[in-house]
């Protein structure tokens, strides 16, 4: 017997409110749950070359039992396969296999995935319903809600994309026992990031995380922070959303400077905060102690804290540049007074992020 699932609810304005729901073994019923909030008997279901052998099946005959008919677009695992031209050819395939503006997209895996088939569903036949599965950590505490979906241009990461909300977000944390060491440790770094920005305190319960932790309650309270924010400021237009930014100016560019393979996500993220910490102490005086609890927090998790020389200083500010985040020539950065208390800034200059990057080397 598994516990009863959570429920946390994202509201936003009509018809953008939906549920996520965090739990063991959920993938199971997952056919009754999409029934009940989408009127169509046909989809897509939209994975990656690792996810799809392992649940896409149980996916699929969930959906039969519910009177849903499905086809799987499997698309090669990892960073490289979020780019505009993959978007085009999955389009293509659903025409080919009859889709048309009834039938809706199932996201199935991390965040590459909710990323590129959110893309799909928010353009194909100018948008159609989207449901996302998460398989990795990442995508469990962070991609899956919020309705950003995106891909990445050689200019930098995420570039072209769209607001596409989901309809429902199923979480079933069972998935995350497959996942690899390294891809799992990856995905607490936007939980450490949640926790930076808004719950200091849930740093303790991150570190106490072990291979064998239920991690179901910290999963959930990850989400309901993802969601207030989103429910605060759903198109990034006040400033709020922006926090969630914490660590990804510089980590997405040392991101797109790997080549979006030297780096898994997390782990850019990871050397993004480290660096966010250290011009947080600069510009608003964020305690050490503080500081050094994030820090400890990704040690633990192994993800990088120091950059090494293969990636050079000049290379991350080019694409820092090219980021949505650099408006009018000025750095949008996002600097915490203290943990729980980020602010959205212009006062970063280039001279403060390059000392911040010799920092980590
Ligand atoms: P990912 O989707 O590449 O997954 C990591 C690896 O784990 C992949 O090789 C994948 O095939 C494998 N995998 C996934 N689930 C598995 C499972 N259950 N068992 C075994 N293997 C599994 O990466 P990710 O870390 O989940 O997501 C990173 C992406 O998310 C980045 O592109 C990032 O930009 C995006 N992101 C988006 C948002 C947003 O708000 N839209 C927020 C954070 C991150
Ligand atoms: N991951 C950043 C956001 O959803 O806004």
């Amino acid at each position: 017997m598994h516990k009863p699932p959570i429920s946390v609810r994202v509201n936003l304005s009509h018809p953008n409110n939906y549920e996520v729901i965090i739990g063991q073994n959920i993938l199971e019923t997952c056919g009754e749950k999409i029934a009940q909030q989408i009127y169509s008997q046909r989809c897509v279901i939209i994975s990656d070359s690792n996810v799809a052998p392992l649940y896409a099946d149980q996916v699929k005959q969930s959906l039969i039992k519910s009177g849903i008919s499905s086809n799987t677009v499997t698309v090669p695992a990892g960073e490289s396969s979020k780019f505009l031209s993959q978007v085009e050819g999955i389009c293509r395939e659903m025409i080919t296999n009859g889709h048309d503006r009834h039938s809706f997209v199932i996201a199935l895996g991390g965040g590459v995935i909710g990323d590129l088939a959110g893309l799909v569903a928010a353009i194909f036949y100018r948008g159609i319903p989207l449901i996302q599965i998460p398989t990795t950590i990442v995508s469990q505490v962070d991609s899956s809600i919020g309705g950003k979906t995106g891909v990445n241009a050689p200019e930098g990461k995420n570039l072209i994309g769209a607001f596409h909300q989901p309809k429902l977000v199923i979480a079933d944390t069972m998935t995350l026992k497959t996942l690899p060491e390294r891809e799992f440790n990856e995905g607490f770094a936007e939980a450490i990031k949640h926790a930076a920005i808004r719950d200091g305190d849930m740093l303790e319960e991150i570190v106490s995380v072990n291979a064998s932790s239920d991690l179901d309650s910290l999963i959930a309270k990850n989400v309901a922070i993802k969601a207030r924010v989103v429910e605060e400021d759903e198109k990034e237009l006040l400033g709020t959303r922006a926090h969630l930014n914490y660590g990804h100016t510089i980590g997405h560019a040392i991101e797109a400077a790997g080549g979006y393979g030297k780096f898994l996500h997390g782990e850019a993220i990871s050397l993004g905060l480290v660096c966010a910490n250290s011009i947080s102490s600069k510009l608003f005086g964020f305690p050490p102690d503080q500081s050094d609890r994030i820090k400890n927090a990704l040690i633990k998790f192994n993800l990088p804290v120091n950059l090494d020389k293969e990636i050079t200083t000049d290379e991350i500010l080019t694409i820092m540049k090219a980021d949505k985040k650099f408006e009018n020539g000025q750095i949008r950065f996002v600097a915490l007074h203290e943990l729980g208390k980020p602010e959205l800034t212009d006062k970063v200059s280039e001279t403060m992020i390059s000392e911040a990057i010799a920092e980590i080397r």
